[in-house]
């Protein structure tokens, strides 16, 4: 059994992870050890965030509370630190964890800077440790029916395609961090990041892109990203600008031969000859999916095909030269 221990105990922590542990820690799979927030009112534990909210009293007494990250690695045994801090504390913290000789789940994005997430590959390798990136939609069933599709050329060749995510601004956070661009890394690197994480992880590089980004409730909120691909393009829109309208998360592929369509929980295949339909699938909670699938690489050595550190660092690498295109006007640019 895997023992855990959560560092940054706020609205990711309570809203996603924490009924993950609660389902493996049931099926006796994990043991939740203890948990670190500098700010102990966090421990009282009913946070809402963006997607959604969490049950109060989520943690139970066995759980050792800790305000000091010191205090919890001297006191405490435990196998991985869930990392969810702010970003910009991830890669020191991260790495820190592992040379201590845990193994590290931490929330996307790894880090604000590609340098820095090299940084945390090379101190996995050298602590023998593994380490995983919270890219969640890697493990969600609406994006593995995408994977197989294509892989399989079921409708035949992609031609176009467009992933939208849409939220109110994450004001829930310590600090009102999210609100800054050199804590967060804005709207692009914070939520955007999903999208141009699983395009990536569908269609592979892009040859080229182009990216804007706006400043609409306060700085690089907006962001429009287009990117090339030798016969076709993506689109991809992040905005977190939209007070008070629900959290949305859709894409719709147009393929040679039909285009799927997922849109408010429903998956839907158009074929361009024929008429639509639901396909066999079942939507996944692809929180409680990203954890189990750590937590059984730890169990059992396995490869981590889906999710590589190297991968995640990829897509940071990605977001930066977005960056980039964005801070010269949109301008088109190769992806070397
Ligand atoms: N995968 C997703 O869908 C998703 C969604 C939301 C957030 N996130 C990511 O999760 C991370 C955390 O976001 P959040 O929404 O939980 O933010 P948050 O501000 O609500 O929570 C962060 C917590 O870390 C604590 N903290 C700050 N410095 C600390 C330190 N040195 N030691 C211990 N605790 C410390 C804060 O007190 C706070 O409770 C971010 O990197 C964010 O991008 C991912």
């Amino acid at each position: 059994m895997i023992k855990v221990a959560i560092l940054g105990f706020g609205g990711i922590a309570q809203a996603a992870h924490m009924p993950a542990y609660r389902q493996l820690e049931a099926e006796g799979k994990i043991k939740l050890v203890a948990v670190c927030d500098i700010d102990p009112s966090r421990f009282g534990g009913n946070m809402e965030i963006n997607i959604g909210g969490s049950e109060e009293q989520l943690l139970g007494d066995d759980v050792k509370r800790y305000t000091a990250w010191q205090d919890m690695v001297a006191n405490e045994q435990f196998d991985m630190v869930d990392i969810c801090v702010p970003t910009f504390l991830h890669a020191e913290l991260a790495i820190e964890m592992l040379s201590r000789g845990y193994h590290v789940l931490s929330e996307k994005p790894m880090s604000l800077r590609y340098a820095d997430c090299l940084r945390m590959c090379e101190a996995t390798k050298a602590a023998d440790r593994r380490l995983m990136i919270g890219q969640c939609l890697r493990f969600g069933n609406e994006y593995g029916f995408l994977r197989d599709a294509i892989q399989n050329n079921t409708f035949g060749k992609p031609v176009t395609g467009t992933f939208r995510r849409l939220s109110a601004p994450p004001i829930w956070g310590w600090d009102n961090w999210f609100m800054d661009p050199e804590r967060s890394g804005g709207c692009l690197l914070d939520l955007h990041i999903h999208d141009v994480d699983i395009i990536r992880c569908l269609f592979g590089e892009p040859e080229a892109f182009t990216c804007n980004t706006q400043d609409v409730y306060s700085k690089k909120d907006l962001a429009h990203s287009r990117l090339y691909y030798p016969d076709f393009s993506i689109l991809a829109i992040g905005d977190w600008s939209q007070q008070g309208v629900p959290f949305t998360a859709d894409y719709r592929v147009g393929f040679e031969k039909a285009i799927v369509d997922y849109a408010g929980g429903v998956l839907t295949v158009y074929p361009r000859d024929g008429e639509p339909y639901t396909p066999e699938w079942s939507a996944n909670n692809f929180y409680t999916a990203e954890i189990e699938y750590f937590v059984n690489l730890l169990e059992t050595g396995a490869e981590n095909t889906l999710n590589p550190p190297e991968s995640a660092a990829l897509t940071v690498k990605l977001i930066n030269a977005l960056e980039k295109s964005a801070a010269c006007g949109g301008e088109k640019m190769k992806n070397e």
